[in-house]
């Protein structure tokens, strides 16, 4: 399998559900549909949607309108970005190669900004036109735990922010971890398996995936932190050890970060042992989220 025409194939379907649902930019108040859009559609990876999508092949299935609950997941990890890059968070100027929301549109926006995506994404997810309403419920429970403060990522960003300049210990950042960008991947698999209709076997399988994924892709995020250009990762490099951040670098040094990553990725490879071939997307995903340079 190619997986970059796999990316791009499924990206495209992402991105237009996104166009449909995001009110444009001549619709009143024209500031905050600009707002939106600018982070929206600046060129990220859109991993967590892909996933989604990813899951549900995984099944042996590709449901009619899976990218509108997939995009729900972009809409809140966009919101989730424009507010981490905020002054009273981590306080970075660029973001997705462009400067941040809140330098272009001022800080009072760019908190409105996120707040209208994280609205949008469960609008969506109520007004989904294929799914039954026990689907959505059941979509609506889970982006809202994943994106939320027990064990979510809210409580991860909170943890994040108290855990800055304090000693660095394994049991707070794993908390960290697991919380802040864990808890969306491994809810992005979720919801493709449940909009799939999977059953308890198939989605705890796919849900151990997305956990060993989701704390493979923050390893990364801190390894690269480290060793990229802000030209190449498109957002400002170094600023974890800048900021005092618990990371896993900071914790366990670069080497063993590495090992740790790779030791993740095989793990999710290992929780899709019981699915065939139509798994092999997910299972390039997993192989991308650690090899990746940005
Ligand atoms: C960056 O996420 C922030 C984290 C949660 C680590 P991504 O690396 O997925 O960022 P984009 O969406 O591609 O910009
Ligand atoms: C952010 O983690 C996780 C979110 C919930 C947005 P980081 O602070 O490490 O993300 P980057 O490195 O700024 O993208
Ligand atoms: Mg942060
Ligand atoms: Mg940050
Ligand atoms: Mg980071």
């Amino acid at each position: 399998m190619n997986l970059k025409e796999y990316l791009a194939a499924r990206i495209e379907r992402v991105e237009r559900a996104l166009e449909r649902w995001v009110p444009p930019e001549t619709m009143a108040p024209e500031t905050i549909h600009r707002a939106m859009r600018y982070s929206l559609f600046a060129g990220g990876k859109r991993i967590r949607p892909v996933l989604c999508i990813g899951a549900a092949e995984a099944l042996g299935r590709t449901p009619e309108g899976i990218e509108d609950a997939a995009c729900t997941l972009e809409m809140i990890h966009t919101y989730s970005l424009i507010h981490d890059d905020l002054p009273a968070l981590d306080n970075d100027e660029l973001r997705r190669g462009r400067p941040t929301n809140h330098v272009v549109f001022g800080e009072a926006m760019a908190i409105l900004a996120g707040d209208s995506l994280l609205t949008l994404a469960f609008e969506v997810l109520g007004k989904l036109p294929h799914a039954s309403d026990g689907t959505k419920a059941k979509l609506v429970i889970e982006l809202a735990t994943a994106s939320g403060t027990a064990g979510g990522m809210i409580g991860g960003q909170v943890h994040d922010m108290e855990g800055e300049g304090r000693p660095p210990t394994a049991e707070l950042l794993e908390a960290i971890h697991r919380a802040k960008t864990g808890a969306l991947l491994r809810g992005s698999v979720r919801m493709g398996a449940i909009y799939a209709g999977a059953s308890p076997e198939q989605l705890q399988a796919l849900s151990d995936f997305g956990t060993h994924v989701g704390l493979a892709f923050q390893i990364v995020d801190d390894i690269l932190d480290v060793e990229e250009s802000s030209e190449t990762l498109g957002k400002t490099a170094g600023k974890d050890q800048a900021q005092r951040k618990i990371t896993f670098p900071a914790v366990y040094g670069l080497t063993r970060s590495k090992i740790m990553a790779e030791s993740e990725r095989l793990a999710a490879l290992e929780a899709l042992t019981p699915f065939g071939p139509g798994a092999d997307p997910l299972r390039a995903l997993a192989d991308y989220v650690v090899k990746r340079k940005a």
